[in-house]
């Protein structure tokens, strides 16, 4: 196969190049000297060059001097398989500066070459970058003094009403006044948390385990928002426990839950929660030396219509909302604790079925454990 019968065949072909050239993002194939044999359209557009001149050339011409890309082809190249960075930054004078999430696998069928494709969709810096912008900051944090000085008192009214009908109850409805107490319990953790938010101090982390988190989230949501919704649960249970706050990631999840609830289609909703280990996907964060591991993948998928176009860039900005109710809050919190757990936030979404993913990090062996 040479460079240019990859790449410039206009009929449809085994190779793929029209295929290849559909689609959005950068793809780029390097032979095992690193030298350019394939680019799609977008990998053109984003390399500011065109075929002809990038046919055959060295990778570490195009790149900035010790890319960590290079580095990392070379560990796909010694150890196979594939690698997911996220967070990359691309940077020259040409082709000017990108945060890119770089997917890297070899190709079986020829040995020493690599795939490489560029997504400019890093949304978690994006959002961190959005959530230091001075005025949402400061609007959060008035919007928590306020949500916390509103909502604890009635709250503390709810718990007693709902000791009081425990009273009288029957088991089965004992569950559910078990459940008012302890939601409401949360929600006043949560507000004390809320009132720090401007407060950089870390909320206590346990080792948690994910599945029991979703469990409780898939319960709340069947007893109240989402019910006649059909909740699908496809586990991984071989999945290690994340290090983070219990509370906050039950939010992180309610609220993706909530949002998919909202936009399901009556009579057919369908939810699907997903958790699954995936090797190889890694966060560089600025100023650390090694990048973070992300393995753990917790993805909350919806049959609804998709994420309006229009608001899709600034999804996770806080006051960005469709709904006549809404706070436009809920997404903005999500990001807030998943970046704070060292995490990173993406979704996918057409219409009929739109997916949140959370990336998560594994706890460390000697973290204490969630409950006893
Ligand atoms: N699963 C989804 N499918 C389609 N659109 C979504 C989905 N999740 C979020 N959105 C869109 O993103 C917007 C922002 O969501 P976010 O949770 O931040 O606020 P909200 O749901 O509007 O308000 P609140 O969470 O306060 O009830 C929503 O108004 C909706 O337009
Ligand atoms: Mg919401």
């Amino acid at each position: 196969m040479t460079a240019t019968a990859f790449r410039r065949r206009s009929q449809p072909d085994p190779d793929g190049a029209a295929f290849l050239n559909a689609l959005p993002h950068p793809v780029i194939a390097v032979d095992g000297d690193n030298r350019l044999r394939m680019a799609n359209l977008a990998a053109e557009q984003f390399l500011a060059a065109s075929w002809a001149t990038l046919a055959g050339r060295p990778l570490a011409d195009i790149l900035p001097v010790g890319s960590p890309l290079l580095g990392l082809i070379d560990q796909v190249r010694a150890a196979g398989g594939s690698v997911s960075e996220y967070g990359l930054s691309i940077e020259t004078p040409r082709i000017r500066s990108h945060t890119v999430t770089a997917e890297i696998a070899a190709i079986p069928d020829h040995p020493g070459w690599i795939a490489i494709s560029l997504h400019e969709r890093s949304i978690a810096l994006k959002i961190d970058r959005q959530l230091v912008h001075r005025g949402a900051a400061r609007s959060l944090t008035a919007m928590a003094a306020m949500l916390a000085h509103e909502v604890k008192n009635p709250l503390s009214g709810i718990r007693g009403a709902a000791q009081l009908l425990e009273e009288g109850a029957s088991p089965a409805d004992r569950a559910l006044t078990q459940l008012i107490c302890e939601e409401t319990d949360r929600i006043c953790r949560l507000v004390d948390r809320m009132e720090a938010f401007s407060d950089a101090r870390p909320a206590p982390r346990t080792a948690v385990n994910i599945h029991r988190v979703l469990e409780h989230v898939k319960r709340l949501a069947e007893a109240g928002f989402a019910r006649g919704v059909r909740f699908v649960e496809r586990y991984d249970p071989s999945l290690p426990p994340t290090l983070g706050n219990r509370d906050q990631l039950v939010q992180v999840f309610l609220n993706l839950v909530k949002n998919a609830a909202e936009v399901a289609p009556p009579g057919e909703g369908e939810i699907v929660l997903q958790t699954a280990y995936r090797h190889g996907v890694r966060l560089a964060v600025p100023g650390r030396a090694a990048p973070l591991k992300l393995p753990l993948v917790v993805s909350v998928q919806d049959n609804g219509a998709g994420i309006p176009e229009d608001i899709r860039p600034h999804l996770f900005d806080p006051f960005v909302t469709t709904k006549v109710n809404g706070t436009g809050l809920g997404l903005a919190l999500v990001a807030k604790i998943v970046g704070d757990h060292g995490g990173v936030i993406e979704f996918d979404s057409q219409n009929g079925r739109t997916v949140f993913r959370v990336l998560l990090p594994v706890a460390p062996p000697d973290s204490e454990p969630d409950e006893p």
